[in-house]
């Protein structure tokens, strides 16, 4: 035995790997077993385009193209891979592509970055490298692709469907998602190229030849196969297999099933098995992303090169797949129609089809290609994963082969599911799903009407995938049709992840239904039957939803037995629901599921101008090309300088408590650890951070006073050891003699627990309540509405780099939307004066707010441990810690009361909010201003507004992209939605009777207001409904419901009123002696496109000293990043106009130094002809004239503007399952800059407000600490999330005469950063409209069809368990009821 241990030994011991071409070897003293591929990538190497967003395969930030060698087909395999999952070990032998690889600025960019920029889709950039590598790997499989045709010269074998999936696992916080399926797109071989849009490469109505020539051309031979794959793994490591061991722990690769029997036994009987021996089986480790083990294993064994567990076998009697194949390999094997030397039965093919399309939607492409089928299925039968591929092969009659020491043993499914917890010596060696042709044993009198039925369900949050289910399942049945109708013979019928250990066979109901005919009362008894064997377990969530959906599925599956026995003319026929007219089968005459494109359309109408050209000019984002290769340089890509720590937070779990002590867990190794700070390690102020309203302390002194709240801070040598020490840190909370926690606004308003308004903010009362209700034919009274939290998901979390200078100096480096702040707070700290503390902030991987006050105590604590420690501190926060400090948006609580005419018009309204502002007063005493902003929105005749800025033991909520915008237009919507329901009258009608004239509008807006031709809100608001066919569609719509039972439409259009508040900024123009431009401005790129502004800005005003075109200018200027001693007062980038400041300040520095060089040119001009730019500031020069100038623009107008928007949404009866069919957005910008990055900022924004509105819940427990704290648990949107038809008009408006650029006027140009976000509210009123249709039809099966219940509140999120709450929980039996009663 020793020496088959020995045998192993012998493997190669050397990790030999290429990234990017470049070859790597590390000995086992260079690296440590549980290292991941990602922290390799970042710290050992220049690639650092593979960035941290999650660190549990949830993003596709760190995606890479993993090329490997397959020994056995003899060919290259190239897949995507989440390297944050991937060890470093496993990938012996392997070649790895990063963006860096694919294409870069040295070498040439590939021409998917080049159209990422010219797409305009890519904004903060942080996704964009990972979206990168996920198309290039769609494109290099697509080519390999044989057995399709050469595709069209410049484009690929991708289909349309192929390429928009090919980014469904990449999160993208920033675009919406539009422009980057564009891109994608754009490879297609059947893309229609009127699809395509809008982007730089070519013009409105250019034919297809003249686009096509003017894309960056792809051809695939490019795709970098050389490096790829290079040479010198050609001819060696071909088997991967390898030992290493580090540090008394061994990574092995047994190569036979022997080896690893001896490896396991060795544990067991071998010399140094002490009982203690941690070992780990792994495959593709992606197991790490759900249950984020700490441990560090002495023992690892990758199955990867066990030939026996990575086969894939077909015959007649089934298929059998290694435990070691990956998900993909299983889906490819499974939709595999052609077997050599036999044909499986058509049945059989549909069962292994419809597996692979549920497979398809278990997780991303990037883990299902290395994730593999026995770690799922382990997953399951060790910890109760909730699996879908367990539950899927339950009623197919899947067997297990396992392999316990020497034992080999064959078993079902259910019974190994069914096993206590296997020990790690136990190994799956394989699966076998049997083939359902050998199966027929169905004894009947006319046998040729027996069909096998299978199906399989699921219900999550993304259509596509990436999300875990709410319930699964998969049903099996063999029926026949009889002279009584259609009869089981067999039925299995599996569910799970609905709140149970394992998936179950609902064995009562199998029985129930076996024999019989099926009719709506044996369905019905069916689904009773059903609901008393799905009962979800205590403390899972939404249990009530999860039982509707095992009975709607069910119902789902045999309804069209049922209704219509005629059509079971195939299998397919599970796919149609009663004869509901929409509902097309969704499977081709093969049986394979033909899944919809996505995104089928998108129009993008912009009106450019070139009178101030480039400004206004959709020019493409500057240093897109370099986000997409992965160049772009964030606050974590700085290289580390020598002797650089790294920290982590230790926060606190209790909400109100005192902390006696520190400790950490006992027998924790806290590797690497150098410090603890806490607050008694600060040299100055216990200041983490301040706003203009107020301070937090940067540590909690002596009590804790909210769970998340910062109690102390970990250094050590790496941030993996500062994260695990920050995790087994036990903190000793005492809570006597303290009150109890504030963890509602209802008990802070009972505890007067409250922040002070400014006076300026308190309440306010325009016109007469009173006078308003008593002019009222109807009132609702003091009606509430709720409106929970929402995390900021930038794709890069929180990070800083402290480094101590000279002289008691700090440079920080910091992801930071407020870098002025920032500065001042660590000088305090540190008790040095400001000039000591250089916060430089260059671009930031998204921000949304989260990073103005919230960055703050980040680069803080790292400058106080950096001047303690006398050397570098950084960190990078993990997901968790960062959403669980985060505190987000703000929830608040709305009381309102409104007098209102029969004819809708309302005369009165009163509003009290009492907003949950958290334990710190953050900004958050601008939030009531805010609502109040887009409150007015409509005329309500009398307005008294009242709001309380509660102060609670929670973290404290910062300003989130349209902080109070989004709930005061919600608010709005909401009330004006209650009236409609109050009066049963079309909603639409409401708001168009209560939208403002000019008047009106100047009596709530007062100077903001504008001129009266500025007003063209109702102008747009009868645009949108020609452009948008609203009421033809008003009509289909009904139409639609009236034939569809299981499927309801809603429409809605809404207007939206945006205040615009501008603020001073500074900036700084220079030019440098070759004639460059160098641009400084306080506002912080955080992929708003600010710096592109600034860019054409400056190039505008510069080139009217008429040296140079503007377009030579524009190449000239850089725009660097934001330096807090070089630029002062730089102050906050937020509220959507800083582009307008910064390009104005900018405007303000160029027109002095174009005076300047005027008086200079024309004296030039006397001796010469022309004067080049180059000349002419040479000779500046030589004049010694002041070539840099500085300015700060204090603005002295606000602003008003108008927006409108209409969508359709779709619902699911069923499954509460919501589709935006179609968003039509029409945006009067005033005058744009660059209309390209607004509309990049228009569709960006109104995805995220779908997220807040339909997806994102950001769940606390009892105690108020985040639970909803990574990618598993919450959603925000993804590619197949967004509207289906997305029409984005912006409107550079000539109305807005005096704000145009002129020699008099400042340009004023229409913000785009937040309004959008608001529009999406819309959707929510569509869901509404179409909940309505539902509960009126609920209504109409009891009999009841001439009520209404209508006056319900939809919860924000409207997530499914909510919608299909409001659409009837039961509607499933009371349709069967109803149906029965009829008979
Ligand atoms: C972001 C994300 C989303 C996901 N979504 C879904 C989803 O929606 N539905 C779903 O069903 N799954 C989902 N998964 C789970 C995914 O399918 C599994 O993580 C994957 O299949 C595990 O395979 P692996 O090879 O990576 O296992 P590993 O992580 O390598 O191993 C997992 C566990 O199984 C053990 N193990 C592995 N192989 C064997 C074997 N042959 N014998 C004995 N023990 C073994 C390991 O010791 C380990 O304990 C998701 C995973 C991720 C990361
Ligand atoms: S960081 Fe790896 S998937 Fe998110
Ligand atoms: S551009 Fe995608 S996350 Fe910012």
């Amino acid at each position: 035995m020793m020496e088959e241990v020995a045998e192993i030994g012998k493997q190669q011991k050397n990790l030999v790997f290429a990234v990017n071409g470049q070859r790597f070897e590390l000995s086992d003293s260079d690296v440590h077993l549980s290292t991941t591929l990602l922290e390799f990538l970042r710290s050992q190497t220049p690639f650092k385009s593979v960035k941290l967003g999650c660190g549990e395969g949830g993003c596709g930030a760190c995606v890479v193209l993993l090329s490997k060698y397959d020994p056995v087909l003899d060919k290259v395999e190239d897949f995507t891979v989440s390297s944050c999952l991937t060890l470093l070990c496993s990938v012996n032998g392997c070649s790895i592509t990063t963006a860096e690889g694919i294409g870069n600025s040295k070498d040439g960019f590939h021409p998917i970055q080049k159209r990422f920029a010219g797409f305009h889709a890519s904004q903060c950039g942080f996704c964009t490298p990972g979206m990168c590598v996920s198309l290039f790997s769609a494109l290099v499989n697509a080519e390999k692709k044989t057995n399709r045709p050469e595709p069209r010269p410049g484009f690929s074998k991708l289909t349309v469907s192929e390429a928009e999936k090919a980014i469904s696992g990449n999160l993208c916080r920033c675009t919406g998602y539009r422009p980057i399926a564009d891109v994608c797109k754009s490879f297609a071989t059947d893309v229609d190229m009127e699809d395509l849009g809008f982007n730089s490469f070519w013009r409105k109505g250019e034919t297809d030849q003249e686009k096509l020539s003017k894309l960056p051309l792809y051809n695939p031979n490019n795709n970098n196969a050389r490096s790829r794959f290079p040479e010198f793994l050609n001819n060696k490591n071909k088997t991967g297999a390898n030992l290493m061991s580090c540090q008394g722990h061994h990574w092995y690769s047994p190569a036979s099933l022997e080896q690893l029997q001896r490896l396991l036994m060795q544990d067991q009987h071998g010399a140094n098995y002490n009982g203690q021996t941690s070992v780990k089986i792994i495959v593709g480790n992606t197991g790490m992303g759900y249950y984020k083990e700490l441990e560090r294993y002495d023992k690892y064994i990758d199955l990867k090169y066990i030939p026996q567990l990575s086969i894939i076998r077909k015959d007649q009697t089934g298929v059998e797949i290694g435990a070691a194949v990956t998900i993909s390999k299983a889906i490819e094997a499974l939709k595999e129609e052609n077997v050599v030397g036999f044909q499986f039965h058509q049945e059989s093919k549909t069962v292994s089809g419809k597996i692979a399309a549920h497979m398809e939607k278990i997780a991303s492409t990037f883990v299902r290609n290395s994730g593999s089928v026995g770690g799922n299925l382990m997953m399951a039968q060790r910890k109760n994963f909730p699996s879908d591929i367990a539950t899927i092969l339950l009623p197919v009659g899947t067997l297990m082969n396992i392999m316990t020491g020497q034992k080999l043993e064959k078993l079902s499914l259910e019974d190994f599911l069914e096993r206590p917890p296997l020990d790690y010596r136990s190994v799956l060696l394989s699966i076998k799903i049997p083939c359902w042709e050998s199966r027929q044993d169905i004894s009947s009198e006319n046998d040729t009407t027996n069909k096998l039925l299978f199906e399989t369900y699921r219900a999550a949050p993304r259509p596509l995938g990436n999300a875990l289910p709410y319930l699964n399942a998969a049903f099996l049945a063999e029926v026949c049709t009889d002279s009584e109708g259609v009869r089981l013979n067999k039925c299995q019928l599996a569910f799970g992840v609905y709140g149970t250990k394992r998936p179950i066979r609902a064995k009562k109901v199998e029985e129930f239904l076996i024999g019989k005919c099926l009719s709506v009362d044996v369905l019905y008894e069916a689904t009773k039957l059903l609901g008393t064997i799905v009962t979800p377990e205590e403390g899972t969530s939404h249990p009530a939803y999860r039982k509707s959906l095992a009975i709607g599925f069910l119902f789902q599956f045999l309804s069209p037995l049922i209704y219509s026995p005629a059509e079971i003319s195939g299998i397919c026929v599970n796919s149609i629901m009663l004869k509901d007219s929409k509902i097309e089968p969704n499977c081709d005459q093969s049986g394979e599921i033909q899944l919809p494109t996505l995104l089928t359309s998108g129009k993008q109408v912009i009106q450019s101008s070139k009178e101030y050209h480039p400004v206004g000019e959709p020019i493409t984002k500057a240093g897109a090309t370099l986000q997409a290769s992965g160049e772009a340089v964030y606050v974590d890509d700085i290289p580390s300088p020598r002797n650089c720590l790294h920290g982590a937070f230790i926060y606190s779990t209790e909400p109100l408590a005192r902390v006696k002590g520190i400790k950490f867990k006992p027998n924790s190794s806290t590797v690497g650890v150098t410090a603890l700070m806490t607050a008694k390690d600060i040299p100055g102020e216990n200041l983490g951070s301040k706003s203009i309203f107020g301070e937090e302390p940067l540590y909690a002194d002596e009590i804790a006073q909210c769970a998340g709240d910062r109690i102390a801070f970990v250094v050590a040598d790496t941030q993996r050891n500062a994260d695990l020490a920050a995790n087994l840190a036990v903190v000793d909370y005492d809570k006597e003699n303290l009150k109890p926690p504030i963890l509602s606004v209802e008990e802070a308003v009972e505890r007067c627990s409250f922040f002070e308004l400014p006076p300026s903010l308190y309440p306010v009362q325009l016109g007469d309540f009173s006078k308003g209700m008593t002019a009222a034919d109807h009132q609702i009274m003091s009606a509430q509405v709720q409106l929970g939290s929402q995390y900021y998901f930038y794709m890069e979390t929180q990070t800083a780099l402290a480094v101590p200078d000279e002289d008691n100096c700090m440079v920080v480096y910091s992801s930071n939307q407020f870098p002025e702040f920032a500065q001042d707070t660590i000088a305090k700290c540190l008790g040095v004066p400001g000039h000591n503390v250089r916060v430089i902030s260059r671009r930031l991987g998204g921000g949304f707010g989260g990073k103005a006050i919230k960055a703050i105590p980040v680069a803080t604590a790292c400058a106080v441990a950096a001047h303690k420690l006398q050397r570098p501190v950084r960190i990078y926060m993990n997901r968790k810690t960062d959403m669980i400090m985060a505190g987000g948006r703000h929830p608040m609580k709305i009381t309102y009361s409104v007098g209102f005419k029969s004819n809708g018009k309302i005369t009165a309204l009163k509003v009290d909010v009492l907003i949950d502002a958290g334990i710190y007063q953050d900004l958050s005493l601008v939030i009531s201003s805010q609502i109040l902003g887009t409150l007015k929105k409509y005329d309500w005749g009398a307005l008294f507004f009242d709001v309380k800025v509660c102060k609670t033991n929670l973290p404290s909520r910062s300003a989130m992209r349209g902080p109070g915008d989004l709930q005061g237009s919600f608010i709005a919507e909401a009330i004006i939605e209650h009236v409609a329901s109050a009066l049963s009258v079309e909603v639409d009608s409401v708001r168009n009777i209560n939208l403002h004239t000019y008047n009106t509008l100047n009596f709530f807006f007062q100077s903001s207001a504008g001129e009266p031709l500025e007003y063209t809100l109702p102008i747009i608001w009868d645009k949108l409904a020609n452009s948008s066919r609203f009421y033809q569609r008003m009509e289909m719509l009904k139409e639609f419901n009236r034939c569809n039972i299981w499927w309801k439409r809603g429409i809605s259009r809404v207007p939206i009123v945006h205040e615009v508040a501008l603020r001073p900024a500074p900036g700084k123009v220079s030019i440098l002696r070759d004639g460059s431009i160098v641009v400084e401005v306080g506002g912080i790129e955080i992929g708003q496109g600010l710096w592109t502004k600034v860019q054409q800005m400056t190039a505008y005003t510069l080139s009217l000293v008429k040296c140079g075109g503007a377009e030579e200018l524009y190449e000239k200027v850089r725009v660097v990043q934001a330096d807090t001693l070089s630029l002062i007062q730089g102050g906050l980038t937020a509220g959507s106009t800083t582009s307008q400041n910064n390009c104005e300040a900018v405007r303000l520095c160029c027109n002095v130094l174009v005076e300047r060089l005027n008086s200079l040119k024309e004296k030039l001009l006397e001796q010469m002809e022309s004067v080049e730019w180059e000349t002419l500031i040479f000779q500046a020069y030589l004049n010694s004239v002041n070539l840099s100038a500085t300015s700060y623009f204090v603005p002295d107008v606000s602003s008003t503007h108008y927006l409108n928007y209409g969508v359709a949404v779709e619902v699911n009866l069923v499954t509460g399952e919501t589709t935006t069919l179609q968003t039509d957005i029409l945006y009067d910008c005033g005058q744009s800059i660059n209309p390209a990055v607004d509309l990049g900022q228009i569709e960006g924004g109104y995805v995220q407000g779908i997220g807040f509105f339909m997806l994102e819940e950001y769940p606390t427990n009892s105690d108020g600490l985040i639970i909803a704290n990574g990618t598993w648990t919450y959603k925000i949107p993804t590619v197949d999330t967004i509207p289906k038809q997305f029409n984005v008009e912006i409107l550079n408006n000539g109305h807005h005469k005096k704000r145009l650029l002129s020699s008099k006027g400042k340009f004023i140009i229409i913000s785009s950063g937040e309004p959008p976000l608001l529009l999406a509210v819309s959707v929510h009123c569509a869901t509404r409209a179409a909940i309505k249709e539902a509960k009126r039809q609920l209504l109409s099966w009891s009999g009841r069809q001439n009520e209404s219940d209508s006056t319900f509140q939809l919860e924000v999120p409207a997530i499914m368990p909510v919608v299909k709450e409001h659409c009837g929980l039961h509607c499933v039996e009371s349709f069967l009821q109803w149906t029965m009663a009829r008979k």
